[in-house]
Formats: structure tokens, C-alpha cells, sequence
């Protein structure tokens, strides 16, 4: 999730007219690999623990005239696009770089920023990550759907958290009306709605639909949405009101909060809640389940993880848009996130304290969910999973 929101963009956009939703293939990263960008050696036993873990998912869009391809991930946290450039070299080893100087549609816009990420890589909170950037414009294309004089970041440096990634870029799929990827979808004849359907490594075929949902991945369910939290005029996160936590049968958040905001984010791997409610979770998973470090992490000793008897299940209460309540559910698979860097004895556990009144949910339980994300009509939309 990006930290600070960045200024709406209106960008004169054309495209082809197409009106049937598009799917794209997205590759899971592989947990195995460390997510917090820390390169070294990792036992393999453990290794075994972290596989099957997938917190994050990428795929291919394209910039410049003519195109050159970059894997992105598709970031439901944040609101703008970036992708690295040939300026990036040291840090940029691990990615494939935009060369503007091959592209006859780029413009410079010389406007040098640095963007503030909150990696929410999953293990243990990481140090902010930043990425240097310079504003440009050039044509963006992805299934076909495009945009002329697009602008986006392109990435001159980036801090070390991110210098492993496998992908080259971030495209914010935040919520915006009129901004983003969004009205490209619509010249193209497409309603702004996006699907994601987040596998686990060992699963495979993540994809992303624009333009609607793939209904082979619904099974026949008629999808349950819920509205978005306002403002609906401007950029914002996707966010619904909690009406609840439920915790191993225990509901935890009423006594907490009236409602709580949860922000939906593609681009964080686990959940992140306020302190109070993260404490009152834990109390009812496992009393060996400690603030580790001071960056809002969870630990349990891994020898542990086998001797807690109750099977986990976090469980977060919404009402639908008919007024209907519905559920969705994190299973006992995703407690442990895998060992600490500091200490691999002990085993970070997927929620992680946050200061402010807002909750986070990612990958740990979109991976369970295909989700809907509808921006015309300012609602995210939900059908289980079944692998
Ligand atoms: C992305 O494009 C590259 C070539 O540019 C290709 O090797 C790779 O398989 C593509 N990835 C996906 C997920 O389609
Ligand atoms: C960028 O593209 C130009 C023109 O095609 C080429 O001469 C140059 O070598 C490329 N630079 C890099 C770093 O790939
Ligand atoms: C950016 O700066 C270059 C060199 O200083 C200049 O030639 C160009 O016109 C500037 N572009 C914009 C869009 O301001
Ligand atoms: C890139 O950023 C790192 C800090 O993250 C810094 O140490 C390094 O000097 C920067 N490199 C350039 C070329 O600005
Ligand atoms: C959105 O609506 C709110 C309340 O009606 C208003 O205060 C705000 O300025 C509007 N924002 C934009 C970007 O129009
Ligand atoms: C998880 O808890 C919720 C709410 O108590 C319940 O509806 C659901 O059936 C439980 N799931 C499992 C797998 O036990
Ligand atoms: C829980 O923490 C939030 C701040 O993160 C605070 O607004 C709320 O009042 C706290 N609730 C209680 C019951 O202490």
C-alpha cells in the first residue's frame, strides 16, 4: 500500500471499442523467495513452511510506441503507475527498464518525486520503502485496452526492499472514478470493473479480468457486494465497514469500535489492524502469540505453531448491498506467515499492529476470494474460492 494519496490525474485517453471482459495471466510469486527483499540463505525445512504462502501476483502490461512489456503488480492500495527506467542501474538489477529513449510517443514531464510505499511485504513490517521517481507521459497498454499520453512514474532509484522484486512496476488499481487505468476501460467499451482471482503458487492461473468478472471462476455463484465507504467522488481506498471480527467463534471488534474501515489492498500480504484489536485477536488464537520487535509484528515460537488446539479462524462481518449480512473467513493455513528475520525460532503470525482506526486486509485472505472490483458502481464484490 502506498502511504501518502498522490493528486488525482485526468488523462485524455482513447482506445478501441470492445465489449466483452478481458483476462490476463498473472504469475504468483513464490514465498519461498524472501518477500522483504532480504537476500541469504533460508533452511530448506523452513522453506517447505513458507511454500505455498503466496502473498503477492503480477503480470504483464506495456509502455511506450512501440510497446515494451514489464510485469506490474496490480495494486489495489495505491493510485498511480510506476515502472522502473534505464536511469535505475545498481538498484534496479532484478528488473526489466523502461528505455524512453526507444520510444517515440515519450514525454518528459521533469517532475522528480519520491513515492513513500508501506511494503506490507508480509513478514515482519519492513522499513518505509521509497522509490525515486520522474513524471512522464507516453502511450500504456494492457490486453488491448489502452491509453495515449498516460502518465506514469518512471523508476531512477529505489531502496533495497524492493531491489529483489521480480516485477519491474506497480499499476494502482486504488479506487478512482475518473483516473487510473479506469477510463481507458471504458473508451474501450468497458465498464470500469476489474477481477482478481489471487491463487496459491501450487494452484496457479491467477488472473486478472478488466471489463467484468470471469465467470468461470464463479462456479455459478452469484457474487456478494458490498458498498465502498465514501467519499465516492474522489480517489480513495477500497474500503468496507466491518460490522464485526469474529475470532475462533469469539467477536472481538463491537466492543473495540462501532464500525471499522477495512481497506481491501492487493499490494499487502497480510492484515493489518489497530493495536487494541490486534491484542484482542491473538488473546483468542494462542497466549504464545507476543509483539515481536517494534514495527507491529507478531510471533509465536515456530515448536508452537503444532500445539495450538483450536483451529484458526478470523472471521470479518459485513452487510452486503441488499442489507444482507455475509462473511469472510481467513483459515488456520495463514497463521503463521513463516520464521523472523531476527530470530528464524520464532514464526511471524499474519496480523501486524497499526496506529490509526483503520484496518488492512491482502493477500492472506484475497487469496481465499474472487473478488469483484467495481468501480461505476462504487462496490467490491465476493465469491469463495474453490480449489
Ligand atoms: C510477460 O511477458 C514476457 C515477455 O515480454 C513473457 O516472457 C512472460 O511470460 C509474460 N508473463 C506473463 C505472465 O504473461
Ligand atoms: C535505448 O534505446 C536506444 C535506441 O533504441 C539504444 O540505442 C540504447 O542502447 C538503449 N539503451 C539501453 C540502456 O538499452
Ligand atoms: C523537460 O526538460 C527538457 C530539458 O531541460 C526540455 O527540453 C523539455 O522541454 C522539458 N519538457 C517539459 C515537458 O517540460
Ligand atoms: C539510491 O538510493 C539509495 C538509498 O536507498 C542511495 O544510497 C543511493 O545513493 C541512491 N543512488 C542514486 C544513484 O541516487
Ligand atoms: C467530493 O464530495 C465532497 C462532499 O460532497 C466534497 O467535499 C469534495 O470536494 C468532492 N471532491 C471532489 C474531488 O469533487
Ligand atoms: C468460521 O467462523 C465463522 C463465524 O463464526 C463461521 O460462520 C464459519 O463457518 C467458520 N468456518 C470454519 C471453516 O469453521
Ligand atoms: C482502540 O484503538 C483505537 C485507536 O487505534 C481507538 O480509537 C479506540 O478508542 C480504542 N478502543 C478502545 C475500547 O480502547
Amino acid at each position: 500500500m502506498q502511504l501518502p494519496l498522490l493528486a488525482l490525474l485526468c488523462l485524455p485517453l482513447t482506445g478501441a471499442l470492445r465489449a466483452v471482459p478481458r483476462t490476463i495471466q498473472l504469475v504468483a510469486r513464490d514465498n519461498s523467495h524472501s518477500k522483504r527483499g532480504v537476500s541469504g540463505p533460508v533452511s530448506e525445512p523452513l522453506l517447505n513452511q513458507f511454500r505455498g504462502t503466496d502473498l503477492q501476483w503480477y503480470g504483464n502490461v506495456s509502455f511506450g510506441t512501440p510497446p515494451q512489456t514489464f510485469g506490474v503488480v496490480f495494486d489495489t492500495g495505491s493510485f498511480t503507475a510506476e515502472v522502473t527506467g534505464i536511469q535505475c542501474q545498481d538498484a534496479c538489477r532484478a528488473q526489466r527498464k523502461f528505455n524512453y529513449t526507444a520510444s517515440s510517443t515519450f514525454v518528459n514531464l521533469n517532475k522528480t518525486d519520491r513515492l513513500v510505499f508501506d511494503t506490507g511485504g508480509g513478514v515482519e513490517p519492513s522499513d518505509i520503502e521509497t522509490l525515486d521517481v520522474l513524471s512522464v507521459k507516453d502511450s500504456f497498454s494492457i490486453l488491448g485496452i489502452s491509453a495515449k499520453d498516460f502518465e506514469f512514474y518512471l523508476i531512477t532509484n529505489q531502496s533495497s526492499g524492493f531491489s529483489p522484486d521480480p516485477y519491474d512496476g506497480i499499476v494502482g488499481m486504488g479506487y478512482q472514478p475518473t483516473a487510473g487505468i479506469f477510463p481507458a476501460m471504458r473508451n474501450a467499451g468497458l465498464p470500469a470493473v476489474f477481477a482478481l482471482y489471487l491463487t496459491p503458487h501450487t494452484i496457479g492461473n491467477a488472473e486478472l479480468t478488466l471489463g467484468g468478472y470471469d465467470m468461470s471462476k464463479t462456479h455459478g455463484v452469484a457474487p456478494v457486494y458490498a458498498p465502498i465507504l465514501p467519499p465516492l467522488n474522489e480517489t480513495n481506498f477500497w474500503t468496507l465497514a466491518a460490522q464485526d471480527i469474529i475470532v475462533n467463534g469469539a467477536r472481538i471488534a463491537k466492543n473495540l469500535f462501532a464500525e471499522l474501515p477495512l481497506v481491501f489492498d492487493s499490494g499487502t500480504s497480510n492484515i493489518a489492524m489497530p493495536k487494541n484489536l490486534t491484542d484482542a485477536m491473538y488473546a483468542h488464537i494462542s497466549p504464545d502469540i507476543q509483539p515481536f520487535g517494534d514495527k507491529g509484528a507478531y510471533g509465536i515460537p515456530c515448536a508452537k505453531l503444532t500445539g495450538i488446539t483450536t483451529p484458526l479462524n478470523i472471521t470479518f462481518t459485513f452487510a452486503s448491498t441488499s442489507g444482507a449480512p455475509f462473511a469472510l473467513s481467513v483459515p488456520a493455513q495463514e497463521l503463521s506467515v513463516g520464521p523472523l528475520r531476527e530470530d528464524p525460532s520464532m514464526c511471524q503470525t499474519l496480523i501486524n499492529a497499526q496506529e490509526g482506526d483503520s484496518g488492512i486486509v491482502g493477500a492472506s485472505l484475497l487469496k481465499y476470494y474472487y473478488s469483484i472490483w467495481d468501480v461505476d458502481q462504487a462496490r467490491l464484490g465476493f465469491v469463495k474460492n474453490v480449489y
